[in-house]
């Protein structure tokens, strides 16, 4: 499987999908048309699937142009159907997807919007968070509850720790700034400095991270830790207090 990283607008990122044995293509929340279609007109000459994590403009932007030049399917949530136009196929938790070979599970991660899923593959190992969990950080909710989006980030973080994620915006930099402020202690966050800067510096994007390396520094999926909890003076709260403490403080940041 090819996975092509595409920047758009600011700092979004749409992704690019091909199942090889198939030649079936997809995209991942195009944010606009033009640098989507730049590379499909040019590479594959085909486009198959749209497949949309949510309904916010910046990840769907390019549906319509896409679907009409290439007659690709979107494929989204059902309760996004009012807010994404010209849906064809609607999923939901646990609808399988097949992009040619390569078999997707959709996942119901509700919080930054209502509609929110997650497109992952088991056998490649990657899934597409879209808002929900960025690397370093995670979405604001928009439409949930905190109950809601930790419980969403929570079911990914049991996903198998080598899991490559890659999600919908490239916000690591900033996103550092948060955790190292509040998990001071925390010994691979210098680490993950240095390798972001180094990667910014190269003009590379931070996308994709495993599981693993998110739960060592994800101040998000580490509400469970004992140092941080007392960091924030929370030892005997829950997880999901500290992580909706973690957000307010992030919304003001
Ligand atoms: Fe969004």
């Amino acid at each position: 499987m090819k996975i092509e990283i595409v920047s758009c607008l600011n700092d979004n990122y749409s992704y690019i999908i091909q199942d090889e044995l198939t030649n079936t293509v997809g995209v991942v929340d195009p944010s606009e048309f033009k640098s989507i279609d730049d590379i499909i007109f040019n590479k594959y000459q085909k486009l198959d699937y749209i497949l949309n994590t949510h309904h916010h403009n910046d990840h769907i932007g390019g549906n319509q142009d896409l679907k009409k030049k290439y007659k690709a399917k979107i494929v989204a949530s059902k309760i996004d159907k009012d807010r994404i136009q010209n849906i064809d196929l609607y999923v939901d938790e646990d609808t399988k997807f097949n992009l040619g070979n390569i078999a997707f599970q959709i996942l119901f991660i509700p919080g930054h919007t209502k509609g929110h899923i997650g497109f992952y593959s088991k056998e490649e190992k990657i899934i597409f968070t879209g808002d929900t969990l960025f690397s370093l950080g995670c979405g604001r909710i928009f439409e949930g509850t905190f109950e809601q989006m930790f419980s969403s980030i929570k079911k990914i973080k049991k996903l198998p720790k080598d899991t490559k994620i890659y999600c919908g915006h490239e916000y690591t930099k900033s996103n550092y700034e948060f955790c190292k402020t509040f998990d001071t202690t925390n010994k691979e966050l210098p680490k993950k400095k240095l390798w972001i800067e180094d990667r910014i510096k190269k003009g590379l994007p931070t996308i994709p991270v495993t599981l693993e390396e998110e739960c060592n520094t994800n101040i998000f999926l580490r509400c469970d830790n004992i140092a941080l909890k007392k960091e924030l003076k929370m030892e005997d709260s829950s997880e999901v207090l500290v992580f909706q403490r973690l957000r307010n403080l992030k919304d003001q940041f």
